[in-house]
């Protein structure tokens, strides 16, 4: 019996280890779009994601605030930087399955599950370069604590298609945009090629992951006759907490279809 895509995306999402997670997700997204190319897609079906994915034994997870903070200009400093984009790679791959698996009753275009897959796929590939990174160091995914709070946002976005659209690509990968150059600049510094050439193939990608946030999102306000930038800063004012911080990166953010109108108002607390 073939598994349709929905029930594929939860067997990723319970899958603990991460190289056996993003394995798993990358021979899904090839599946799929196999079967795309050969005109016979995969039937999407329905499935019972969890609320929260499995994750490994390591790492520990704790409250942000009690993540120790280290300098990134030190080699433990960049081994605590990488190993953090790890965490949010592993969190993005089931971020995105979770966006294939959850929403049946929104009866989306194919084009809805291609854009997810693909950016599932970018980010298993993501998780095993910076872990290819962390290893050449000494180190690996695991080896230090990580935050706790990454998945909030998809829990609170269970049932909010257009809120988990709004929060998850649209402001937190959009986030990833602003500060990704930053982090570059240091590995260049410390002269590590290979996480200068990671970075930069997920600051590349990662520009698709907003700009699939931003068109379906605007698909679903279309649908529903909605103005998008309204209904944007609402969502965003209820499920994501504290104001943005600039600086933006304007010009990325502009190639993945945000406006500056759908951040600048975001950077005050809401009234
Ligand atoms: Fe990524
Ligand atoms: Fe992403």
């Amino acid at each position: 019996m073939t598994l349709s895509l929905r029930e594929m995306a939860v067997e990723v999402l319970t899958t603990a280890d991460g190289r056996a997670k993003t394995a798993l997700s990358h021979s899904l997204a090839r599946a799929w779009f196999a079967a795309r190319k050969a005109g016979a897609p995969l039937p999407i079906g329905r499935a019972d994601p969890p609320l929260r994915p499995a994750r490994p034994a390591k790492p520990d997870l704790l409250d942000p605030r009690d993540v120790p903070r280290r300098r990134p200009g030190s080699p433990a400093g960049r081994i605590a930087l990488l190993h953090a984009i790890a965490h949010i790679e592993l969190n993005a791959v089931d971020l995105h399955w979770d966006m294939v698996a959850r929403f049946p009753d929104h009866d989306m275009p194919l084009g809805f599950f291609d854009d997810w897959v693909k950016a599932a796929d970018e980010e298993s590939k993501h998780f095993n370069l910076v872990c290819d990174c962390l290893e050449r160091l000494g180190s690996h995914y695991g080896a230090l604590p990580a935050h706790a709070g990454m998945w909030r946002a998809a829990e609170d976005t269970v049932d909010d298609i257009l809120g988990r659209l709004a929060v998850v690509p649209m402001v937190l990968e959009a986030r990833g945009l602003d500060v990704t150059p930053g982090m570059i600049e240091i590995f260049e510094r410390a002269g590590d090629d290979a996480a200068v050439a990671a970075l930069k193939t997920i600051y590349a990608e990662e520009v698709g992951h907003v700009a699939y946030g931003s068109k379906w999102f605007n698909f679903l306000c279309g649908r529903q006759g909605l103005d998008p930038q309204p209904v944007f800063l609402d969502l965003v004012r209820r499920y994501f907490h504290g104001p943005l911080k600039p600086p933006f990166n304007e010009e990325k953010r502009a190639q993945a279809g945000l406006p500056p109108d759908f951040y600048w108002p975001l950077t005050e607390p809401a009234e």
